[in-house]
């Protein structure tokens, strides 16, 4: 069998999250495979459009959920603008899923707390589903998300479930600046507005994702709140080509973050090479 060869999945849905992000939602053409078709929260695929290449993105859908997979993707370049000219109909290619992932049994039982900034709550998404849909495994959740203006927020009607829910403490805000007359959420950067939710650090687990200034000033937030770095988890989103270890592409010295990645704890990221 050629590892290289994707599966075919066709567009059921496209969704225009911002001016310049986009959701698909893909189903397995071939039915063994969407029968057989398994993944775990945090993995990633390569996507593909026929002619024009491979990129790649977090599977930002939940294993809970059967029979599709979403992406959501930010128009940067060849392939991306690519995909976002695909139709609901049309056929694209999927291989995966790749990657490490999210350790959710050992997060049972415990708080979560999940901080993304801009297209970040892509691959944080898919844990926050995962989460809801299996509730009673956990306890409190917060998600506290970023964007910089109120047009750059995705998965809108998302986070409108997640506001109504009683079980979900929601924390939205904007950079000062991009806020409308009608915006009811908070004005300030990330690491304030986790500051100011103040979740308990205490029997929980933090899940970031987002750029890296972002990172850089809420894991300080996070450990003064008492947060420890083995519970502090990530994303990288080094460039890639094969996903699968063969390439040397998206290595950081020893480590490979298509195989021993993408998901990282802040105590590995700190004994990764200087690169961060
Ligand atoms: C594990 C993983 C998960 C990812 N998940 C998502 C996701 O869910 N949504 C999403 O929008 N993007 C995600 N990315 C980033 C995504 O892979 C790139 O944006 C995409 O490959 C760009 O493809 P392109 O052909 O359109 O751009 P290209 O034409 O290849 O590049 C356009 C520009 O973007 C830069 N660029 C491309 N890839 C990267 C990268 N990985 N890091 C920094 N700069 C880059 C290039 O240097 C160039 O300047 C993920 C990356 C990884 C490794
Ligand atoms: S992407 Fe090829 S080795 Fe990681």
């Amino acid at each position: 069998m050629n590892v290289y060869q994707p599966f075919r999945v066709r567009v059921e849905e496209k969704i225009e999250e911002t001016a310049d992000t986009r959701t698909l939602k893909l189903k397995f053409l071939d039915p063994d495979v969407a029968a057989k078709f398994d993944f775990k929260a945090g993995q990633f695929g390569e996507y593909s459009v026929f002619g024009s290449g491979e990129c790649t993105f977090c599977i930002a859908s939940s294993p809970t959920r059967k029979g599709y997979i979403e992406c959501s993707f930010k128009t940067v370049g060849k392939v991306t603008s690519a995909m976002k000219d695909l139709e609901v109909g049309d056929v694209m290619g999927f291989r995966g899923p790749y990657g490490n992932a999210f350790p959710m049994e050992k997060m049972h039982g415990a708080n979560v707390v999940f901080i993304a900034g801009g297209i970040g709550l892509a691959p944080v998404r898919c844990v926050i589903w995962n989460v809801l849909d299996e509730r009673a495994k956990f306890k409190d959740v917060t998600i506290v998300y970023g964007a910089r203006t109120v047009a750059d927020l995705v998965y809108k009607r998302e986070l409108e479930d997640w506001g109504k829910r009683p079980d979900v403490k929601l924390w939205t805000t904007v950079d000062p600046g991009g806020e409308t007359p009608d915006w009811k959420g908070q004005v300030g950067f990330v690491p304030s507005i986790v500051e100011k939710a103040a979740p308990v650090a205490d029997n929980s687990w933090a899940v970031i994702c987002g750029p890296p200034v972002m990172i850089k000033y809420t894991l300080p937030v996070l450990k003064k709140m008492g947060f420890t770095e083995d519970r502090i988890l990530t994303t990288l989103e080094n460039r890639m080509k094969c996903g699968i270890g063969k390439c040397g592409r998206c290595n950081i010295g020893p480590v490979y973050v298509c195989k021993d990645g993408p998901v990282f704890t802040a105590a590995e990221m700190a004994k990764l090479p200087n690169e961060f």
